[in-house]
């Protein structure tokens, strides 16, 4: 499974990127305003620290104001990928990227019709937001699990990319049930590694090496 970075705060992608496990990122206009600087601007920082897929968001939420970001974000660099809303005017904008060889990721996906839409349009991420799911009482793994099940009946070549990741425990049902990618928050990345056990265990190893004689 594919790691991805969800923020855009460079500071938490540099560190990431340093553990060698960092595959790729995603942002979203959320993420782009916390920072403070213009989209491009970090956009194109991101680019700098990381060599894989960056995920830059369009905000028109028409086709032509869409294709008319989707080509400036494409211009940026090679590894964009053009992050559109999964709304009808957002798959007129996936079919014509996927007709033009640009990289997409379909963005707010919340039931298996989108999905199968996004799939059927060209897509070449779809993102179910599981966390936002769970919020309102749906178990937004389901929805992972019903994505999966449809794009391998079918071959579908969109790769499912686990979105809202809010705990390690996505992480790991994401993992088991074989998505594509995992896009998560730093803090999630971090806490992937954490045990207690581990920690108790090496701290006695360390006191215990201590008595070794030098
Ligand atoms: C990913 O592409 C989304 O931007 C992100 O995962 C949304 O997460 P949130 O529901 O925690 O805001």
């Amino acid at each position: 499974m594919k790691f991805f970075i969800d923020t855009a705060d460079v500071k938490e992608i540099r560190e990431a990127a340093s553990y060698g496990l960092l595959d790729g990122v995603t942002t979203n206009p959320t993420l782009i305003a916390r920072t403070g600087k213009p989209f491009h601007t970090v956009i194109k920082e991101i680019c700098e620290v990381v060599d894989g897929p960056i995920s830059a968001e369009v905000t028109s939420i028409d086709f032509e104001g869409m294709k008319r970001e989707a080509g400036e974000l494409a211009e940026i660099h090679e590894n964009i990928v053009v992050k559109i809303p999964l709304i009808m005017e957002g798959l007129k904008c996936v079919r014509w990227c996927f007709e033009n060889n640009i990289d997409t990721n379909v963005t707010l996906c919340f039931s298996p019709t989108q999905a199968l839409l996004a799939a059927k349009a060209g897509a070449t991420y779809i993102s179910p937001f599981v966390g936002r799911l769970d919020d309102i009482s749906h178990e937004g793994m389901d929805l992972v699990a019903q994505i999966i099940e449809i794009y391998n009946a079918y071959d579908y070549e969109t790769e499912v990319l686990v979105a809202s990741v809010r705990h390690p425990l996505h992480v790991v049902e994401a993992a088991r049930m074989g998505a594509d990618v995992c896009t998560m928050p730093f803090s999630v990345i971090n806490q992937l590694v954490k045990h207690p056990l581990t920690d108790l265990g090496l701290a006695k190893f360390m006191e215990d090496w201590k008595k070794v004689p030098k």
